[in-house]
């Protein structure tokens, strides 16, 4: 028997509960193929925390993923706290737990599935292949510099400052080769070093470092380039690592490569194997309750923390397998059905693909 895993599990608002129950699903069936223990505790956060606590993230909440290995996070917010002053609002609590977690990277992987082709607005030859993982800086740069406003010459000024220390860098950029190794062992580093002094700093920082990652080939790739080269040989890309900025855009570009945000995973990672695993979409308000959220992107964000915190290649293969097999198949649920009336619910998607998981 293996050590026990904890995992903190943070079901949130909307379809966070429901997408999060079929992800716990896959987790329970893991145990049984693979004989992996995990020991789950679920934790109030968000919307719901606020309103049976008084506060997104809670002290209690913190301590339960502080204690654990990793951090499964539904989704959170709604149109009933969006009035709220700022510290009562859920989106107040995602910032401070990734602060308070010491979450520097976002790491988003997009894959197109085959069978979902059809579902982008790019030309199915163009897709084909494509699976990539942008790493993005989180917690510095232009969003988290000093503004202000100012009178100038010409009437008023707008100031962002854009600020990079050198540990920064070099945690992240650390970070997309030592994924990159695990992969297809291809980094491209995305800066603008033609005119920002941030961006040189990065680009010496990945050139200082990559000597002690011979087996990663690094391709330095200009930001506007980059935002190009992925609509016009996306499967050309395997890792590509960037700071907050460029990260935001370019993230948000690659996932339209996939066609539907219900499929999209992401994980946050600190230094070492803790990660916060999440479905990069929001709580849905419109479709809660109605058994119409697609799990997928949940489940694939549990795959990732199998094989990201905990290196359980084969559990996190074989749920991305499971998804591929239940996919082929012809199942949709209808964010991705083109039949919208032939499409499936929640827990049905669920239990299909605990139903094709194989050891
Ligand atoms: P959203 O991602 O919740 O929804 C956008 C659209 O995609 C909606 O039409 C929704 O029905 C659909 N959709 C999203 N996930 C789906 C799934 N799994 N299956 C099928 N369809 C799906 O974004 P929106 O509407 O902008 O935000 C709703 C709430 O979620 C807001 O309160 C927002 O602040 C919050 N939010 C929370 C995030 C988080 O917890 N990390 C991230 C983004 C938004
Ligand atoms: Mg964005």
């Amino acid at each position: 028997m293996s050590e026990v895993k904890k995992i903190a599990v943070i079901s949130g608002d909307g379809i966070g509960p429901e997408v999060v129950a079929e992800a716990l699903k896959v987790l329970k069936r893991t145990e049984e193929l693979f004989g992996y223990s995990f020991e789950t505790e679920h934790a109030l956060f968000g919307g719901i925390a606020i309103d049976q606590k008084g506060t997104p993230l809670p002290q209690e909440t913190l301590d339960i993923c502080k204690n654990a290995d990793a951090v499964l996070l539904g989704a959170v917010g709604g149109p009933q706290w969006d009035n709220n002053p700022k510290e009562l609002r859920p989106e107040t609590g995602l910032l401070a737990i990734r602060k308070e977690l010491g979450l520097f990277s976002n790491l988003r992987p997009a894959v197109v599935f085959d069978c979902l082709k059809d579902a982008s607005t790019l030309k199915p030859e163009v897709l084909e292949g494509t699976d990539l993982m942008v790493v993005r800086e989180l917690t510095g740069g232009i969003y988290f510099g000093e503004k202000f406003r100012r009178q100038g010459d010409q009437g008023e000024e707008a100031v962002d400052t854009c600020v990079y220390n050198v540990t920064e860098v070099e945690r992240i950029i650390r970070q997309g080769f030592e994924i990159a190794q695990k992969r297809r062992k291809k980094l491209a580093s995305v800066d603008k070093a033609n005119v920002l002094e941030t961006s040189r700093l990065w680009r010496e920082v990945a050139n200082r470092l990559a000597p002690e990652y011979p087996d990663v080939e690094l391709e330095h790739i200009l930001v506007d380039n980059c935002a190009m080269q992925l609509l016009r040989r996306p499967s050309s890309f395997d890792v590509i690592v960037t700071e907050n900025m460029f990260g935001d855009i370019l993230s948000d570009e690659a996932a339209m490569l996939t066609g539907s945000i219900g499929m999209l995973s992401s994980a946050s990672m600190g230094e070492g194997s803790y990660g916060l695993y999440e479905p990069v979409h929001g709580s849905a308000p419109d479709i809660a309750g109605q058994e119409l959220a697609n799990p997928i992107a949940t489940i694939l964000s549990l795959a990732l923390m199998f094989r990201i915190t905990f290196g359980y290649e084969d559990a996190a293969s074989a749920i991305e397998e499971a998804v591929a097999e239940v996919l082929n198949a012809g199942h949709r649920t209808s964010d991705i059905a083109v039949d919208k009336s032939k499409a499936i619910g929640t827990s049905q998607m669920g239990d299909l693909i605990l139903a094709a998981m194989k050891k």
